[in-house]
């Protein structure tokens, strides 16, 4: 069902309080933002809520500080970025609930930022009294936090309990919009690329895109378990035995549509610059640290063909060149194919960059576990407690 927008509410005069994901890369002291993409990303809601009267409250959590505060995991650089994009001054709150807040809280047009949310416990235990407080002296309730939505945290759920209106902002839509887009309703022909380590991190997501794409094309380590299944060899790369019978079921019950590498880069150490060579059977003493050429050939070929192309997860060790071949090639077949590209995981998204491409991709996700857990069909808590929109408009 259709979720409330911001756009659909009326926001003149009131509080609005806004579920940010800031949670950014910081240097390793905390003081500098090594991307401000998922500020720039929630600009639009934060803007439009300024725009049509309202006052902001921003929320957010920033890495794992584990229910304590951390100096070097203060959202105090994202005030400071956040102020500069804005044009206007973002007042950062020495905490995220308490009297010193309340007395903070903003007028229309001005901004507040709540510190890390993560500094109380109660947070990611989903305290009933936390939310509460979190809501207290806010109206409304907007949530554009897509990449902490699978997250069933106080500020992500709880809060709606104690607002009478949860919207989504436009970031929040604008992700839900294409990820629904190319798993519910693609055109044809669909095609899946899916890399990275493990198989099991990606089980829901394999059997979820299975009964969508057309094709679902395999890279990166995980290959390698895939290839056992069809007792091929793999070497010394990684592979998980466990998850050799699952890989072999899915092979029985989607041959026509999974696609695994037929030549492979390895090596005998994995080490920088290490020697390589390309081989199409792994021999015992080889790791596979990336798809073969031929493999890329073939895989290029599917996606060019695509109308539509999700890709999750690397092709190879894309952090250590020259292992980033495989995944630096097909970032650029599938912004060359012209099929709605839509890309989750960060390492993805590094490729697409590197590859000079980031322009032709239609979305990059800016959630990694919250994209992939769309992508494995399941539901979302933060989308879930959001107002339905029919309901909410009766
Ligand atoms: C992310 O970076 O994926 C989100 O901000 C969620 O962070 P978390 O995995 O620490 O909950």
């Amino acid at each position: 069902m259709a979720k409330l927008s911001i756009n659909d509410l009326d926001l003149r005069d009131k509080r609005v309080f806004i579920r940010v994901d800031f949670n950014v890369p910081l240097s390793p002291d905390g003081r500098e933002i090594t991307s401000d993409k998922r500020i720039r990303a929630s600009l639009p809601t934060i803007q439009y809520a300024l725009e049509h009267g309202a006052a902001v409250v921003l929320a957010s959590h920033l890495g794992r500080p584990k229910g304590k505060p951390r100096t070097d995991m203060s959202l105090a650089p994202v005030a400071v970025r956040l102020s500069e994009l804005l044009g206007r001054p973002v007042v950062i709150a020495a905490d995220s609930v308490g009297p010193e807040v309340a007395k903070m809280l903003p007028k229309p047009g001005e901004v507040l930022l709540l510190e890390n949310l993560r500094f109380h416990p109660e947070e990611e235990a989903n305290d009933p009294d936390f939310a509460r407080q979190l809501a207290s002296g806010s109206d409304i309730y907007v949530n554009d936090a897509f990449g902490s939505a699978h997250r069933a945290h106080a500020s992500t759920v709880g809060i709606v309990s104690f607002l009478p209106r949860a919207a989504a902002g436009f970031l929040m839509s604008k992700e839900l919009q294409w990820l629904t887009k190319v798993t519910k309703n693609p055109e044809r022909p669909c095609v899946a690329l899916l890399g990275g380590a493990k198989v099991s991190d990606k089980i829901e997501v394999i059997q979820n895109l299975l009964k969508v794409v057309d094709k679902l094309l395999i890279g990166g380590a995980m290959a390698y378990t895939f290839l056992r299944a069809k007792n091929e060899p793999a070497g010394k790369s990684l592979v998980e035995e466990d998850k050799i019978s699952l890989a072999r079921q899915l092979l029985d019950t989607a041959a026509n549509k999974i696609m695994l590498p037929v030549d492979h880069v390895v090596v005998r150490e994995i080490k920088p610059n290490a020697p390589h060579e390309t081989v199409t059977s792994i021999a015992a003493d080889q790791i596979g640290v990336d798809i073969g050429p031929r493999t890329v050939r073939e895989y290029a070929s599917i996606i060019q063909s695509a109308k539509t192309v999700i890709w999750n997860g690397p092709m190879g060790i894309f952090e250590m060149p020259p292992f980033d071949a495989g995944t630096i090639a097909l970032a650029r077949a599938v912004a060359d194919s012209g099929a709605v590209s839509v890309v989750g995981g960060g390492d993805s998204e590094k490729a697409i960059k590197s590859a000079g491409v980031s322009d032709r991709i239609t979305h990059i996700s800016t959630g990694g576990g919250a994209s992939l857990e769309f992508l494995g069909g399941l539901e979302l808590p933060g989308v879930a407690a959001l107002s339905d929109k029919a309901e909410a408009t009766a």
